[in-house]
Parts: structure tokens; C-alpha cells; sequence
């Protein structure tokens, strides 16, 4: 992995060194439990995208973060929304990234989990139709029948009215995907967050002002504020900051 940007360390540890693979995929570690990890990448102006979109926002050091994330994830969590704009494809990665994992004793791929309530999914996008691991949809009890989907995906009802995101990650660890690594978007961090749900936050902060217009990282119903500390922060050469936050 090349790195025209490099990575420092600023925090706790303020080194000007380069961080190399091995050491940022430290930095990075899968939890020792189970846990839900987010990952958002911002501008300073607090933006979710930029001209609509997430891309705008992301430069090289938070690509090489937002690969690593993938690479050491167990389940990778989509809203569906997310899902259709962004116009996900199949969850793949290269040879390298592959081989960290059967190193690690783990599955060559993560698997895709969508969370959707309206199942208005389309079964020929590749994140399905192309998915080297057939991918999981959490849906709610009262969703319409999906056949077509359901040949793609399995559908997993946790919820009555709406999707219950406790009882789908229970669900989901009860399958041995114990380290979830959450895309967004702001809708289902919301949710989570409303639901006392997220064990940690990895933020890229992008050195633009996006301007009024774009919503932020997260939306929904307004839920109570909570605490999670500071855990490291790193600076890329292009002025990206790159912030973890997790629970105590
Ligand atoms: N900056 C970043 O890092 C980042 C990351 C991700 C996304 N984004 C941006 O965010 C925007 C998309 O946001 P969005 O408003 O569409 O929000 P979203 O959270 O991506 O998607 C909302 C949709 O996902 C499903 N969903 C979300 N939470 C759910 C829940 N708790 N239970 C059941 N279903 C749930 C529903 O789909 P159904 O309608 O199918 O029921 C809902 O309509 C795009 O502009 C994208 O580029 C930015």
C-alpha cells in the first residue's frame, strides 16, 4: 500500500514518523469483544458529502483507513439508503488484504449486512448480485416479500414495525460476526446512537469548508448526547485529520 499522503502520529503518541501498514492496522485492531465501529468521513464544517456524495470529502488518507477498516471488520453494516446513492459494489479485497485475513484465521471477505425496512433493494446491484459472500439483509417483520432479493440475501426479521438494531446485531454476532465495522449513513447512526448501539467512532476530518447545504453525519429523531473519549488522533501529509473515538 502506498502512501502519497503519509500518517503521523499526533496524539497520545506524537511521532513525526510515517505510520507503515502494520503499524496503522495497530492502531486499527479488532476489539477483544464484540463491537460496532463507525466510520464517517467529514468536513471541517461538520458536511456528510459534498455535491451529494461522500467522495468529495475523502482523500488518500482516509481511503487507506476506510480499506484497513474493511480489512479487519468481520461484517461490513450499510443503511440502504447509503447502499442505493452510493451505488455500492460487491464487497471484494485485493490479494494482499485477502491474505491479512487468512493470516488472522479469518474469512477471506466480510460479509455485506444492508438494513432496510422498505426492502425497495434492487437484487442486480452488485453488492448482491456480484457478492463474494452472500450478504444479509435486516429487515422488520412486516416488510413486503422480496423473492427476487431473497435469492441474493438472506433476510433477516428483527423488529414488528421497524427494524429492532439490537436484536439484528445479536443476530449478527450469534453468526460469529462479532467486529462490525458501519459505513452509515446518517440515518442508521442515528439509530444507533439512539440506541446506545456504537462502540466507537472513526472520523476523518477533511481540511475543506463544504459550505451550508449538506446535512451532517448524523440524522433521525433527536436522541440523548453520550460520552466516548478520545482515543488517538493522527495527521495525514494532506492535512486530513484522522480521529478515533470509542467507549471506555
Ligand atoms: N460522509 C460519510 O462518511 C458518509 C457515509 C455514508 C453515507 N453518506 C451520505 O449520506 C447520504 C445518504 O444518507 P440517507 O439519508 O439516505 O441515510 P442512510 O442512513 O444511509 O439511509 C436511510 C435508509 O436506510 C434504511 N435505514 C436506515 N436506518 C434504518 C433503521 N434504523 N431501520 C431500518 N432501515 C434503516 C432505510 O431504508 P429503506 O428506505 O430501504 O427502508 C432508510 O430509508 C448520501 O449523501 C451519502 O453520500 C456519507
Amino acid at each position: 500500500m502506498t502512501a502519497d499522503a503519509p500518517i503521523s502520529a499526533l496524539w497520545p503518541d506524537p511521532s513525526p514518523a510515517p505510520l507503515d501498514d502494520d503499524a496503522l492496522t495497530a492502531l486499527y485492531r479488532r476489539a477483544d469483544t464484540p463491537q460496532l465501529r463507525m466510520n464517517f468521513v467529514t468536513s471541517v464544517d461538520g458536511a456528510v458529502s459534498l455535491d451529494g456524495y461522500s467522495a468529495g470529502l475523502s482523500g488518500e488518507p482516509d481511503k487507506r483507513v476506510f480499506r484497513l477498516l474493511r480489512m479487519v471488520c468481520d461484517a461490513l453494516l450499510v443503511a440502504a439508503g447509503t447502499l442505493r446513492h452510493e451505488g455500492y459494489r460487491a464487497l471484494r479485497l485485493d490479494e494482499q488484504r485477502r491474505a491479512w485475513r487468512r493470516r488472522h484465521g479469518l474469512a477471506e471477505y466480510p460479509t455485506l449486512v444492508v438494513v432496510s425496512n422498505s426492502l425497495d433493494l434492487d437484487p442486480a446491484q452488485a453488492a448482491f448480485a456480484d457478492a463474494p459472500v452472500r450478504p444479509i439483509v435486516l429487515t422488520r417483520d412486516g416488510a413486503p416479500a422480496a423473492p427476487d432479493l431473497a435469492a441474493v440475501a438472506d433476510l433477516v426479521h428483527c423488529g414488528a414495525d421497524e427494524v429492532d438494531l439490537a436484536v439484528g446485531l445479536a443476530e449478527l454476532r450469534r453468526r460469529g460476526l462479532d467486529q462490525v465495522l458501519c459505513e452509515g449513513g446518517p440515518h442508521l447512526f442515528g439509530a444507533l446512537t439512539a440506541a446506545d448501539l456504537v462502540d466507537e467512532v472513526c472520523l476523518s476530518v477533511a481540511p475543506l469548508l463544504a459550505g451550508a447545504g449538506a446535512g451532517r453525519i448524523t440524522a433521525g429523531t433527536p436522541s440523548a448526547a453520550r460520552h466516548l473519549p478520545l482515543r488517538h488522533v493522527l495527521l495525514a501529509g494532506d492535512g486530513t485529520l484522522l480521529l478515533r473515538h470509542a467507549r471506555p
